[in-house]
């Protein structure tokens, strides 16, 4: 977007009244807005009186009630009008694809402090570097979801609407932008990766060990997405399951999705010696926050894979800062599928600071806690001043922020990967 479609001056975010000329913005438009004015600009569009938001909200329900109707009215408007972009996308173009467009909602809905907000967009603006994107494509996407807006929500896409839809995008779009441009310099915009190991685990999840050709900095509790050879330009975000290694390795839990591309490519289509492609390292999901507090993590099914990051890395910290506890939750339906529970074991044996509560939800036989595991961690914590962290499927995490809520900790100590929000459907695999 950037401009108004209705204006033929090109004026781009009418943010404060600030318009920029098209020569001008044509030689970096992003560069004249500060990284602050963005963030502001968001916040004032989610908090401000004007029901800015409810327009945003409402607008898109129209879309997403089009269902595949409507993004693919947003691709084919995009594609008609810039063919050039079509090479970025994968071939098929599956039922991920509204993606982007949920992302945009994210930004206005979900999260809680402009810091980490700006955060996850710049470094999705550095993830975007993966796909080639130039600066000068954002106002091609702009303009194809302006029209995406106006044809699904008709009378409701009211100036007012379309005007904080401008706002939220140039600012958004302003900060992934900035963050492209940051990491270019630092980083290359994607990993070669071999793999060096391949387990399978008796529930059918397999476990990867891949070496990147370059190191990939990375935070404990952070994801990368995965690209196959089988399926170029498909790509899917697995969370790295252990803390940053020295040998700059990265492992990986993958649970196979009935008829899943890049899932199935992993387990049953992947071997030692095969490579992978890697993009960088993503998630506000990390340590940073926590201080000295306790840790309280909770994972369901491959959920396991950021929370044992986590867990390794305050294992690793305890040796400069001992005294930090970790209580671990770690749930599935069955024993069986507690995959990774021999490998804990050992790391709460050495440790005395973790304590490690297997948690099965669907197998009586289990010699252990059974139920839902947010619940049973919720009961069983052993105090409230800790700082928590949940993975799994979307609507474990849901659920498990709400009984944490509830039974006492703060909600801006509670933390998940921000792009579970993003996903339509189920995410993670397991429980
Ligand atoms: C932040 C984040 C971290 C993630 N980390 C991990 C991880 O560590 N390990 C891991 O295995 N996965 C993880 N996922 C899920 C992963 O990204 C993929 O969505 C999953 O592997 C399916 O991809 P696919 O290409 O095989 O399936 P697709 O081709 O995308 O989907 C094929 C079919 O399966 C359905 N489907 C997709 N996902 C699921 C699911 N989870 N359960 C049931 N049906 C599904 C789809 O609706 C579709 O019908 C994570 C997702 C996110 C957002
Ligand atoms: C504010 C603007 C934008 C936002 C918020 C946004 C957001 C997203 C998100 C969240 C994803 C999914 C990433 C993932 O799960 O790893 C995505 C994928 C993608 N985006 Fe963007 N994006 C924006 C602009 C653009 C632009 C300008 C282009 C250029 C054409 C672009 C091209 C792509 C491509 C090619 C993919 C991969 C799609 C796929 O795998 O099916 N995006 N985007």
């Amino acid at each position: 977007m950037g401009s108004r479609p209705d204006s033929a001056t090109g004026t781009i975010a009418p943010d404060g009244g600030v318009t920029v000329a098209p020569q001008r913005r044509r030689l970096a438009w992003w560069r004249l807005r500060s990284w602050r004015q963005d963030v502001e600009v968001l916040a004032r569009v989610r908090d401000g009186p004007e029901p800015a938001i409810a327009a945003i909200r409402q607008t898109f329900a129209s879309v997403e009630a089009a269902g595949d109707e409507g993004i693919a009215y947003f691709y084919a408007r995009l594609f008609v009008a810039s063919p050039e972009l079509r090479e970025l996308f994968p071939a098929a173009m599956d039922e991920q694809r509204d993606r982007l467009f949920r992302a945009l909602t994210r930004i206005v809905d979900s999260l809680s402090s402009p810091e980490e907000l700006a955060s996850y967009l710049m470094q999705l603006g550095r993830d975007h570097r993966k796909y080639s994107v130039e600066p000068s494509m954002y106002e091609k996407v702009g303009t194809a979801l302006v029209a995406t807006l106006r044809k699904f929500a008709g009378a409701d896409f009211t100036p007012e609407a379309e005007e904080a839809w401008v706002q939220v995008y140039t600012a958004a779009s302003a900060l992934m932008i900035r963050g492209a441009e940051d990491g270019s310099g630092a980083a290359p915009a994607c990993w070669s990766a071999e793999v060096v190991e391949h387990e399978r685990s008796d529930s059918g999840i397999a476990m990867l060990t891949v070496a990147p050709d370059e190191p990939l900095r990375y935070e404990a509790g952070q994801h990368v997405t995965v690209q196959t050879r089988r399926w170029p330009r498909v790509w899917r975000p697995y969370s790295i399951a252990c803390r940053p290694r020295e040998d700059g390795l990265i492992r990986l839990h993958v649970k196979a999705v009935p008829g899943g591309w890049v899932s199935n490519a992993l387990v049953h289509h992947t071997s030692p010696g095969d490579e992978i492609i890697l993009g960088p390292a993503m998630g506000t999901m990390t340590m940073g926050a926590a201080e000295d507090r306790d840790l309280l993590c909770i994972a369901g099914g491959t959920g396991l894979s950021p929370v044992k990051a986590i867990a390794e890395q305050a294992v690793r910290q305890s040796a400069t800062a001992p005294g930090q506890q970790v209580f671990l939750f770690y749930g599935a339906r069955s024993r069986d599928e507690l995959y990774d529970l021999r490998d804990l074991w050992r790391l709460s044996d050495a440790y005395a600071g973790l304590q490690l509560t297997p948690v099965t939800s669907q197998d009586p036989a289990f010699d252990g806690m059974q139920g839902n595991v947010g619940r049973v961690a919720a009961r069983y914590m052993p105090h409230k001043d800790c700082e928590a962290y949940v993975a799994g499927p979307v609507s474990m995490v849901r659920e498990t922020i709400r009984v944490l809520v509830k039974a006492g900790i703060a909600r801006d100590r509670i933390h998940f990967d921000d792009a579970l929000l993003a996903t339509r459907k189920r995410v993670g695999s397991g429980t």
